[in-house]
């Protein structure tokens, strides 16, 4: 068996939870890849909502083995509060996750360092969400990361020790009182304690090898999907660099983020909204300051499930998705957010860009530096509910046709359409 990947080919936030809630059934396991707590995916069903920073998005169905991935980082005290608040709603989260001795922990110095570099940065900051993402991963390259497999062994205090003083000298440079800087609203050496007291937390989990794990799992013809988180264009190499998070989110990330070999690849499906939102700073060549902007931020209810912030929003964006599609080798779209479009007469398209004055499909290497002007296709709006619609054919002619200028655009099929937050709001092709 192969395995099937599902990422995101924007900035992220594409509502890639949504549809690995609504893939989970045909899948044996879920397993999260990379990102850490920067990740905020959201499930709706039933009338009740949930966001998930780190445990994969298959953990509502009791028959889906949910693993979080060597390529993971894992802030215990994050991910204990998750699990809480699973088990307030009776998800079997103990039974059926599974976590990764060789995923890299984010420890509370991580947080404090993001938090004093990116205060250092002024108005050149990266829009971190501050859950020590950065950190943390550079550890993790440094080679003086801590796993979660140490916590087994009997010198993880010392190895903790030694990683906090190592980060306290540095942080000391930046702001010597940092004792008083809060992490999510506590002080740092409460923050600390609580983080100490929630390793219980990971010591109860199962802990594998998942390398091995998923491999025999592939071997024994079981499906697995790999969940990604962020965006493609805020992968570390291929983004808009710096304003990247510290990971691969690409197809790429999941052989190393779980051990899986490039010839056991299935399908990629790339999810993408109708219309492009980031969150944080770095450049967005086709983002809206109007009231069109304005308009997919309020009906698209565009704040952000990790940290609360405002998503700037703007019109799709056809060369970065086609550089997504072939960075990722996509096989099919997931086009998210339709309905939220429902009002307008009419929708525009960044079909191609001029950069210095040329015309290109190619996004440029300093896309602050070099001018990106969008040369925009101008396309008629549906204006009418889709939530009455039940399958493709029902859908309104003008959104059949957004969707096929899309796929004439991109030359990858669009196999499902999402109208809305709930796992039944979704229609298959
Ligand atoms: P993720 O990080 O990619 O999982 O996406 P998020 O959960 O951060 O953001 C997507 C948001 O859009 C969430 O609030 C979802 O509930 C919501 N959502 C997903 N699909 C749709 C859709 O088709 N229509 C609408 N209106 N909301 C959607
Ligand atoms: P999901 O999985 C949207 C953005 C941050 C910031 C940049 C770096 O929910 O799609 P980091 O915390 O990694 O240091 O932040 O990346 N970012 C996200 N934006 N969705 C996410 O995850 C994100 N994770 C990080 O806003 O601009
Ligand atoms: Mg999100």
């Amino acid at each position: 068996m192969k395995i099937d990947v599902l990422l995101g080919l924007q900035w992220g936030d594409e509502g890639k939870g949504k549809v690995v809630d609504v893939l989970t059934p045909q899948y044996d396991i879920i397993a999260r890849f990379q990102g850490g707590p920067n990740a905020g995916h959201t499930i709706e069903f039933d009338n009740k909502k949930f966001v998930l920073h780190t445990i994969p998005s298959g953990i509502f169905n009791p028959n889906t083995i949910n693993v979080i991935g060597n390529g993971v980082i894992i802030d215990p005290f994050i991910l204990q509060k998750e699990i809480n608040k699973l088990d307030e709603s009776d998800i079997n989260v103990r039974e059926n996750l599974l976590v990764s001795r060789k995923a890299h922990m984010i420890l509370p110095t991580h947080r404090l360092l993001d938090a004093v570099y990116e205060k250092a940065k002024g108005k050149d900051k990266i829009g971190s969400t501050l859950k020590g993402i950065g950190p943390c991963y550079t550890d993790k390259i440094s080679r003086n990361g801590i796993r979660v497999g140490d916590i087994e062994k009997s010198n993880f205090e010392n190895k903790y020790r030694l990683a906090r003083e190592r980060h306290i000298k540095i942080i000391e440079q930046y702001n010597p009182d940092y004792k008083s800087i809060e992490i999510d609203g506590q002080l740092f050496i409460e923050y600390e304690k609580n983080w100490h007291d929630a390793l219980k937390v990971l010591n109860e989990l199962k802990k594998v090898n998942s390398e091995y794990f998923l491999n025999k799992q592939l071997e024994e013809g079981k499906k697995i999907l790999a969940e990604g988180a962020q965006g493609t264009l805020l992968d570390i190499d291929f983004g808009s660099y710096p304003f990247v998070t510290s990971s691969n989110t690409t197809t790429a990330g999941v052989c190393n983020g779980l051990g899986i070999a490039p010839s056991k690849i299935g399908k990629v499906f790339g999810i993408f909204k109708a219309y492009c939102t980031r969150v944080g700073s770095g450049p967005f060549p086709t983002e809206l300051f109007d009231e069109d902007g304005k308009m997919l931020r309020d009906v698209g209810n565009e704040f952000g499930s990790t940290t609360g912030r405002p998503r700037r929003c703007g019109w799709l964006d056809i060369p970065a998705l086609k550089y997504a599609i072939m960075l990722n080798g996509v096989t099919e779209l997931m086009m998210m957010k339709s309905d939220v479009m429902n009002q307008f007469k009419e929708i525009r398209v960044a079909s191609k860009y001029m950069v210095n004055g040329d015309e290109t499909m190619e996004l440029p290497f300093d896309d602050e530096e070099d001018m990106i002007t969008p040369v925009y296709s101008t396309l008629h709006g549906w204006r009418s509910d889709i939530t009455i619609a039940s399958n493709y054919y029902d859908l309104p002619c003008d959104l059949k046709n957004y969707i096929k200028f899309i796929e004439d655009s991109v030359g990858v099929p669009v196999k499902m359409v999402s109208y809305g937050p709930d796992r039944k709001e979704t229609i298959i092709r």
